[in-house]
C-alpha cells in the first residue's frame, strides 16, 4: 500500500488485527526485513512496515534528508492510518529515527522497541565514513554498498552457511535509489546525540542486541539499558546486527512477551 505523505509516496504493509506494532528498518534495507516478524506476529497484533523514505517502494528524492523528518512521515502514516497509539520497533537506523520520534511525537509511544541501535552520535572518523560510503554509493552504485555492508550486518557462519538469507539482504540493498543511501548517510551523519534523552524516557522499553553485533555492539545496548528507566534488555545468542533475520524465532518471542505485557491492563 501506499500513502502520499509530506509530498512523497511512502509504501507500507499493514497486516493483522489489535495493538499496533510499527517497524522501522535498518539501513540501507527495506520494510521486507521484517517479513518473519509480519508473518508470525500478525495473528496476535496489527503489524505495519514502513518503507522509509529513500527506501524500497518509497519515493526517494534528492537533497536534504534528516532522521526528524523520517519521524514526521511515520507520525503522518499514523494519522493516515487512524492510530492514535502503538509499539515502536527500530532495527539500528530505525532505532535512530525512533529517538528523533521520541523527542517530538511521546504521546504516541506506548513501548519501544530498540534492537541493535545506539543513542550515541557519530564520531568525527564515523562522519567521514559516511562521506567516504556516500561517494561509493555515488561512483560505483548500489551493489558496492551491499559489498561493503553484508560483513557488517551478519555473522561470519550466516554469511558462509545461509546463502539465501544473504542474497535477501544483498537484493533489499541493490534496490535502493543512491539518492536514498546518499540521504541516509547525510541523515545519520548529523544526528544528534541522544544520551541525554535516554533518562526522560518514560514508556516501557525493550532493548534487543545481537551477541555478535558489531557495528552496535551488546556494550551499546548495555548503555542504553543502565539510563532508560526500568528498561529491559535480552541479548539474542548467534546474531549479528540483522537479529531479526538471523535469529527470527527469538526476536518474535521477545517482541511478542513484551507487548503482550505492557498492553495488560494495569
Ligand atoms: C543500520 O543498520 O541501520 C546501520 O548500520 C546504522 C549505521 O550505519 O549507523
Amino acid at each position: 500500500m501506499t500513502a502520499q505523505i509530506n509530498g512523497i509516496a511512502l509504501a507500507y504493509s499493514d497486516r493483522g488485527t489489535g495493538l499496533p506494532i510499527i517497524f522501522l528498518h535498518a539501513f540501507p534495507l527495506n520494510r521486507t526485513m521484517w517479513a518473519q516478524q509480519e508473518v508470525a506476529l500478525s495473528s496476535q497484533f496489527r503489524v505495519i512496515t514502513i518503507d522509509l523514505r529513500g527506501h524500497g517502494e518509497s519515493d526517494a528524492p534528492l537533497w536534504r534528508y534528516t532522521l526528524a523528518q523520517s519521524a514526521d512521515d511515520v507520525n503522518a502514516l499514523l494519522d493516515h492510518l487512524s492510530i492514535q497509539q502503538a509499539t515502536f520497533a527500530g532495527l539500528s537506523m530505525g532505532g535512530y529515527i525512533l529517538f528523533a520520534f521520541y523527542q517530538k511525537y511521546a504521546a504516541r509511544v506506548k513501548g519501544l522497541i530498540l534492537a541493535d541501535t545506539r543513542a550515541q552520535a557519530d564520531t568525527a572518523e564515523g562522519k567521514d565514513g559516511r562521506f567516504q560510503m556516500a561517494q561509493t554509493a555515488y561512483k560505483n552504485g548500489p551493489p558496492a554498498i551491499a559489498d561493503l555492508m553484508i560483513p557488517k550486518l551478519l555473522s561470519p557462519a550466516t554469511i558462509q552457511t545461509r546463502p539465501d538469507l544473504v542474497q535477501q539482504v544483498r537484493t533489499m540493498i541493490e534496490g535502493n535509489q543512491i539518492s536514498g543511501i546518499a540521504g541516509d548517510l547525510m541523515a545519520m551523519a548529523e544526528r544528534p546525540d541522544s544520551i541525554p534523552l535516554l533518562k526522560q524516557i518514560t514508556c516501557s522499553t525493550q532493548i534487543i542486541v545481537g551477541e555478535l553485533d558489531q557495528a552496535t555492539p551488546p556494550s551499546d545496548a548495555k548503555l542504553m539499558a543502565e539510563q532508560i528507566p526500568n528498561a529491559r534488555l535480552s541479548i539474542i545468542p548467534h546474531a549479528a546486527h540483522l537479529a531479526n533475520l538471523e535469529q527470527p524465532d527469538t526476536f518474535n518471542q521477545i517482541v511478542a512477551n513484551f507487548v503482550s505485557e505492557i498492553s495488560k491492563p494495569s
